[in-house]
């Protein structure tokens, strides 16, 4: 049989020199334009967070390619989602962290209300770079209540070493 992981893996655009100079940009949106390559993708992630973390409750995910799997994940396994968005988008009390980006800063918020107390929580987003968006959305997540089971996301630039930085279990699909 196929391995979904290299099929997914080898539909991941790579685009040197963007957004700059000596940068090469892994597009997840490569693997998204391929049908076969989407059902693999939710397969493999809906697979791992059914066998790794049974008893998740809300899935969170960040701004904007985050959202991709969230709701994707929630509708799958049958619990609720949650958005992490930049600074200005959501209405309501919210909870804010300045953060830095691979390339400048940006601020992400929660709403108060988006997590009950002590829920289990998976936090999802398409790459791990620097780290430093999941690490402002666990410190948001943890802010309003939520508890954090595990950072997971489609890709790893492993070499950032942004792992490090993040202050709960974190797991990709695949690095490179
Ligand atoms: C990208 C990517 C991750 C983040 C990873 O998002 O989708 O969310 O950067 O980088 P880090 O580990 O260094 O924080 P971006 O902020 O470019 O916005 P987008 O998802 O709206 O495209
Ligand atoms: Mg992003």
């Amino acid at each position: 049989a196929e391995d979904k992981l290299t099929y997914v893996k080898s539909k991941i655009g790579e685009y040197p020199d963007f957004p700059k100079q000596g940068i090469l940009f892994r597009d997840i949106f490569g693997a998204l334009t391929d049908a076969k390559a989407c059902v693999y993708l939710r397969d493999l992630l809906v697979e791992h967070v059914k066998h790794n973390h049974p008893d998740v409750e809300i899935i969170v995910g960040l701004d904007s390619r985050g959202f991709l799997f969230n709701l994707l994940l929630a509708t799958e396994l049958g619990i609720s989602c949650a958005p992490i968005r930049k600074k200005g988008k959501l209405p309501g009390e919210v909870a804010s962290v300045e953060y830095q980006l691979e390339y400048g800063s940006d601020t992400f918020e929660i709403q108060l209300n988006a997590i009950k107390p002590g829920q289990k929580v998976v936090i999802v987003d398409d790459l791990l770079a620097t780290g430093g968006s999941l690490v402002a959305a666990t410190q948001l997540v943890r802010k309003v209540g939520g508890v954090i089971l595990e950072c997971l996301v489609v890709m790893e630039l492993s070499d950032l070493k942004g792992r490090a930085k993040i202050d709960s279990k974190v797991h990709s699909l695949f690095e490179y």
